[in-house]
């Protein structure tokens, strides 16, 4: 039970990546407020970990609903350890050339007001209780916050400016509250959502074989769950484990990054050798 007498706050804790990590929170003994703007993935979610729970419907985009949630968070468990700012939507890597000159500043200031507004105004909302707690701030990058090719360049925009706000964020708040990132690869499980402004509405994030896709994309040769991200999240959340870090965010993502010029199967080097097990 790492997480026990621990409170956290998981945006975006009603589907995929989020629904993984409230799970594993509460697993680990957490109680935990889920903030989503579908108040029926919040009522799933109540039914499933009761009185472990609470929700709170609302737009990560507004000052309002942050303040409401960690305001609610509190008054359910009495205080605030662990902010997780998650909420987040996608692109589908649409291309800049394929996108006419008025979709792209629409689409532009819906990405950055969820992916990197919504962190922020969240991450001012909890500062005051996490600053009582000597808390904890967690934000969920993404492969494309530090690789192109993960989105279009509006996606991968704002997941760069999620490692920039981390750094600031915890060079601010040091030594009181300390902020750390965890940049997952592919989700299975995700419902990630497009963009409205780029009418991207009835795209399915279930529709791309994503399993077939990371096998041949990624050194580890395959794809990862949800719940195999959400404890990289309960690592950075107890503690115990993470005393010393701040302004650090995690790769984990399958090793895309640690394929180089080699050939894309390097590890058929220790089979020739060892034998298959
Ligand atoms: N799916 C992937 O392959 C993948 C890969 C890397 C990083 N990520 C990141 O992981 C995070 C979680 O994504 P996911 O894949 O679990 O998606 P998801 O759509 O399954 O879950 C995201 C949740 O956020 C909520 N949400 C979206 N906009 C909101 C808003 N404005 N206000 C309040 N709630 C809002 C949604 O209702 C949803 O329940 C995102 O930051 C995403 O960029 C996803």
């Amino acid at each position: 039970m790492q997480l026990k007498d621990q409170v956290a706050l998981v945006t975006g804790g009603g589907s995929g990546l989020g629904l993984a990590i409230v799970e594993r929170f509460v697993e680990e003994g957490a109680r935990v407020a889920i903030f989503d703007r579908s108040q029926e993935r919040i009522d799933d979610a109540v039914k499933a970990f009761g009185d472990k729970v609470v929700g709170i419907a609302g737009d990560v985009r507004k000052v309002d609903d942050n303040n409401r949630a960690v305001a609610e968070c509190v008054s359910a468990f009495g205080k605030l350890d662990t902010f997780v700012g998650n909420a987040g939507i996608w692109d589908y890597s649409k291309t800049m050339v394929s996108t006419e000159d008025d979709e792209l500043s629409s689409a532009f200031d819906e990405m950055f007001a969820i992916n990197v507004k919504g962190y922020v105004l969240g991450a001012k909302a909890a500062l005051p209780e996490l600053y009582k707690t000597k808390g904890h701030m967690i934000f969920t990058a993404s492969n494309a916050a530090f690789y192109p090719g993960g989105g279009g360049v509006l996606y991968t925009a704002t997941k760069h400016a999620v490692v920039g706000m981390i750094k600031q964020m915890a060079h601010e708040f040091a030594p009181h509250v300390r902020v750390n990132g965890v940049a997952p690869g592919g989700i299975g499980g995700s419902n990630l959502a497009g963009t409205s402004a780029l009418s991207q509405e009835g795209i399915k994030f279930s529709d791309i074989p994503l399993d077939d896709l990371m096998k041949q994309m990624l050194p580890l040769e395959r794809a990862f769950n949800a719940r195999e991200y959400a404890g990289a999240y309960a690592f950075f959340a107890n503690r115990r484990d993470n005393t010393p870090g701040t302004g650090a965010v995690l790769n984990f993502d399958g090793g895309i990054g640690m394929r180089g010029f080699g050939s894309p199967n390097m590890g058929a080097e220790l089979v020739a050798k060892f034998g298959a097990i």
